[in-house]
């Protein structure tokens, strides 16, 4: 990969600042869908935020019900009642079709056309699926059904001092949904896509058999092959994931760095391996950092992050962040900085992150469960689209307590307009691409798109014994 010096990146730093590079494409012209887009606000605010709540304070009820269950004389009796799985036979007059489970497409967090879903099915209804069914802190494994949330699993370990290894950021994405689909987050640079944490599935097959597939078992093939198989080897009814051992607070360090897509590529890889220096393209503000008086101990910044991820704000502005664990201890020293993220009234993670840009390189400690869900209130950049004034300071301290609103219910409240408009002029995608293929993926996007902001984060990639839907290309399999 071509890498630019210090020559190369100044004389561009000073035109960026100066003037943003024009756009490709022109804006797109108005239509007539733009205005109930525009007013979409006010069912959102009148029925989706008040009903999200009472759902959310319904459901934490029964986690906690749920849970304490699991631990007392009553877990054994609820395990034996999932063995007795629904299986096909049991709804024997829709015994036609694709076995599918009876979840509703509104329910999911994605926006996957699922269009098979209205074929002729068979229906399984796992909504009772939802527990942990146990925390083995000698194993160091988690026993989960499939509709266990991140959410959910985080306020239980957290304060165990314990987590899953790889925790997506949006609190309501299942571990179904993270195996059956793929689940990736800034600690993936060490531990690989979430699926490559499972240790164990329990899997129901389309004959009604119910077995466990493990690395080294009988059904290893199968243990490959679930990931990513949307579902369809067979019906997740629990799996085993690997935990660690975490501490209260996560050390944030915010970079920010300008230059062209292929700089702020460079700036990011080098964020995380430390290939190229990263000082060439920080930047450095009037405030500094001494002021926070927290980067004393430089020596633990140069280990491999723990958590990685940048994001890119435009085609000349990104802010790159990797973070480590720490102590409280550690985050209570004097002088340290602590953001608590997950306060309503907190702006959102992403514009408090671009602040960086302007006020230069930064340090500060996260409570750890506020840093995995940092992204949650606002959906990523998502809930800026959904209600335009939530990020305010006058919304965030009034209502900032209802985000974010569930996606079911917003997709409920969708009237087809709204519908097809978001199909036709929104994008939502992700790529995994090889990392030296990054810039390319980057300057491709911005011909074919030119959306802002964009989301980058590494992920390990393991070379398993048999061929899986994701595998390294060959001569890059110890990457
Ligand atoms: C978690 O770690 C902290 C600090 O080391 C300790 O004070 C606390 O007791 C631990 N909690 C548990 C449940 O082990």
């Amino acid at each position: 990969m071509q890498r630019r010096g210090l020559h190369g990146v100044q004389p561009f730093l000073k035109q960026a600042q100066n003037q943003q590079p024009p756009r490709i494409r022109k804006l797109r012209k108005k239509t007539i869908a733009d205005y109930p887009v525009k007013l979409r606000w006010i069912p959102v605010l009148s029925f989706v935020l008040p009903i999200s709540l009472i759902f959310d304070l319904v459901g934490y009820l029964k986690q906690i019900i749920s849970f304490s269950k699991s631990y007392t004389s009553a877990a054994p009796a609820r395990w034996q009642c999932s063995q007795d799985y629904p299986t096909p036979a049991a709804a024997p007059s829709r015994l036609d079709g694709l076995v599918c489970t009876a979840r509703k497409p509104y329910v999911t967090v994605g926006i996957r056309n699922m269009d098979y879903k209205r074929a002729r099915r068979c229906e399984v209804d796992l909504s009772a699926f939802n527990n942990v069914l146990d925390i083995d802190t000698t194993r160091m494994i988690a026993h989960v059904e499939p509709l266990v949330s991140m959410a959910q699993i985080t306020r239980l370990t957290v304060p165990m001092n314990l987590s899953l290894a790889v925790v997506p950021e949006l609190d309501d994405l299942t571990v179904g949904v993270l195996i059956n689909g793929y689940g990736i987050e800034g600690s993936s640079n060490i531990y690989g896509l979430f699926s490559d944490t499972v240790v164990s599935y329990e899997i129901v097959l389309a004959d009604g058999r119910l077995v466990k597939a493990t690395a080294d078992n009988e059904y290893a093939d199968l243990f490959y092959a679930i990931p990513w198989s949307q579902g369809t080897l067979g019906l997740l009814v629990a799996a085993e994931i690997k935990l660690i051992q975490v501490k209260q607070y996560v050390k944030l360090r915010y970079l920010p760095v300008r230059g062209t897509l292929n700089e702020l590529a460079e700036a990011y890889i080098s964020s995380f391996t430390g290939s190229t220096p990263v000082d060439n393209y920080k930047l450095h503000a009037k405030s500094g950092i001494n002021e926070l008086g927290c980067c004393n101990n430089h020596q633990n910044m140069e280990l491999q992050p723990e958590f990685v991820e940048t994001i890119i704000y435009s085609p000349t502005e990104a802010v790159c962040m990797t973070g480590w664990y720490a102590s409280s201890e550690e985050a209570k020293q004097n002088g340290n900085h602590i953001n608590r993220q997950g306060w309503w009234f907190k702006p959102w993670f992403y514009q408090h992150a671009e602040t960086a840009l302007q006020r230069g390189e930064f340090v500060e400690y996260i409570p750890t469960r506020d840093y995995y869900h940092r992204h949650t209130k606002s959906y990523f950049w998502e809930g800026k689209l959904i209600l335009p004034f939530a990020d305010q300071a006058w919304f965030r301290w009034l209502l900032g307590w209802l985000m974010p609103p569930k996606i079911p219910f917003l997709k409920i409240t969708e009237a087809p307009a709204i519908c097809n408009y978001y199909h036709e002029n929104h994008v939502l995608q992700d790529l995994l691409v090889p990392l030296y293929k990054l810039p390319a993926a980057l300057e491709f996007s911005h011909q074919e798109l030119e959306l802002y902001p964009i989301w980058l984060c590494p992920h390990k990639l393991y070379k398993h014994p048999v061929k899986t839907m994701l595998y390294p290309e060959q001569g890059f399999e110890s990457h």
